[in-house]
């Protein structure tokens, strides 16, 4: 897919107080743009949380400077022990996107989705609060709902011995206990997790212990909360199975140098290298890539069949933002449609992705609305770029396939690597603030191109 890069400024987005080209009078959230600091990454990583089973060295390589780093160590992708570090300490260790709170929108909605090492049972009560249990029953094991199973009941049932739990996780019935010495019902609701909506999307903590979303993401909120994705609704989706890892996927989200061999589509309405990308500092990483003149949206013709977001000025309208939310989201903020791409990793080498793209209500309203015009240029572009990752993939297979250096266009590559390769060390992204002796300096990144 198309992705944010930067190397030539031509427009700057009014939104951002940008630290690279110093917009006059620049308004809205201070996010800094260009290449990363490399000072925030040549620092020694001090573990404060368990470290990856990966060679220490070769992570060392991939904190170098930008312009001097590698990628990280060929087992980041191939190698069980890592797969299985990354689900508990990355998936299961910080906010990790569960689904959309539309499919969970009235009391007694249920919905069992994987995420890490097991799954979550979502639930919405009949107070209307949004609940995530572990999937699991409270008797003996049993998943409360199949895993990508969802239900609409006023109770959750264990299909295996009917234990009954309310929709707030309290347990109600267990057969045959009742009056049994010792037995306190009130000990044995379903174990809650930590559960947040973000612009319409849901995030669970499965480790208890992340730093609060808001403020995480308080940058990214401004950039994302004019597209109002949380007003849009779902029309149209997509599920693809890439064998390929998941930050192979994520990595190639944050590139176009390799749109102008790939991707004729996107190039035709998308300069491959407009836009700059953000240096955040939160656990997120994105960008944006402007429109070609005349050309509206992400689109076939260019052409939209929908309608302009009502919260966007001139430069939304005119801009795609690519955001990656760690550790599996990647959202695709478009003039007139937001597209989400949900990753869950099966195994090292696969990877299901969830791919939905969302319109504003009133486009919807619009007599024999289509959303084809969105999903069928993404469609395209979504396969060419699985494509190559899975050659990626089967690449990095071979023994003697060795870490690369980055070229100048992937610095957003470079953050991202960076935020797993602290996170392997011992540092992980949705604890970085409560890890982190001091705030990340903003000073100004290289001027793009310099
Ligand atoms: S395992 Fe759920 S009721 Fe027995
Ligand atoms: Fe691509």
């Amino acid at each position: 897919m198309g992705h944010p890069h930067p190397r030539h400024v031509s427009v700057g987005r009014p939104k951002i107080d940008c630290m690279v080209s110093q917009l006059e009078g620049a308004p809205g959230p201070a996010v800094a743009v260009g290449p990363a600091d490399p000072t925030d990454s040549v620092a020694p990583v001090a573990p404060a949380d368990p470290v990856a089973p990966i060679d220490p060295g070769g992570l060392a390589e991939s904190l170098r400077p930008f312009g001097e780093s590698r990628m990280l160590p060929r087992a980041a992708y191939v190698d069980p022990a890592v797969f299985a570090f990354e689900q508990k300490h990355f998936f299961d260790g910080g906010w990790t996107c569960a689904g959309f709170a539309a499919e969970l929108a009235n009391p007694g909605d249920q919905q069992a989705v994987p995420v890490g090492q097991g799954s979550v049972l979502l639930s919405r009560d009949n107070g209307g609060v949004l609940h995530a249990f572990a999937n699991t029953c409270r008797h003996r094991g049993h998943e409360l709902l199949p895993c990508g199973a969802s239900a609409q009941r006023p109770s959750i049932v264990c299909p295996y011995h009917s234990w009954t739990f309310e929709l707030d996780g309290g347990l109600k019935t267990a057969k045959g206990f009742k009056g049994t010495p010792g037995f306190d019902e009130s000990k044995w609701g379903l174990v809650e997790l930590p559960v947040t909506q973000w612009h319409g999307l849901i995030f669970v903590d499965g480790s208890g212990g992340a730093d609060p979303m808001d403020r995480a993401l308080a940058e990214l909120d401004e950039l994302v909360a004019p597209y109002e994705p949380e007003r849009l609704v779902i029309a149209g989706r997509h599920s693809y199975d890439a064998a390929a890892n998941w930050k192979i996927l994520t990595e190639n989200y944050h590139e176009c140098y390799h749109c102008p061999v790939i991707h004729p589509e996107l190039c035709k309405v998308s300069p491959p290298s407009s836009g700059l990308n953000y240096r955040p500092s939160g656990p997120w990483v994105g960008g944006w890539m402007d429109l070609r003149a005349g050309m509206d949206t992400m689109s076939l013709d260019g052409t939209s069949l929908g309608v302009p977001l009502r919260g966007l000025d001139e430069t939304g309208l005119r801009t795609v933002i690519y955001v990656n939310i760690f550790p599996n989201v990647l959202l695709s903020l478009h003039p007139d449609y937001v597209m989400t791409h949900r990753l869950t990793p099966l195994a090292a080498d696969r990877t299901l992705i969830e791919c939905t793209w969302a319109f504003a209500p009133e486009a919807l309203d619009k007599p024999g609305f289509d959303p084809g015009y969105a999903v069928e240029f993404w469609d395209i572009t979504n396969r060419q770029d699985w494509g190559a990752c899975e050659s990626v993939q089967r690449g990095l297979g071979s023994g003697h396939a060795v870490p690369g250096p980055l070229s100048p266009d992937e610095d957003a590559v470079y953050q991202f690597v960076t935020q797993v390769a602290r996170g392997y060390a011992g540092q992980l992204p949705w604890r970085q603030r409560a890890n982190a002796p001091a705030a990340r300096a903003t000073t100004a990144g290289q001027p793009a191109g310099s």
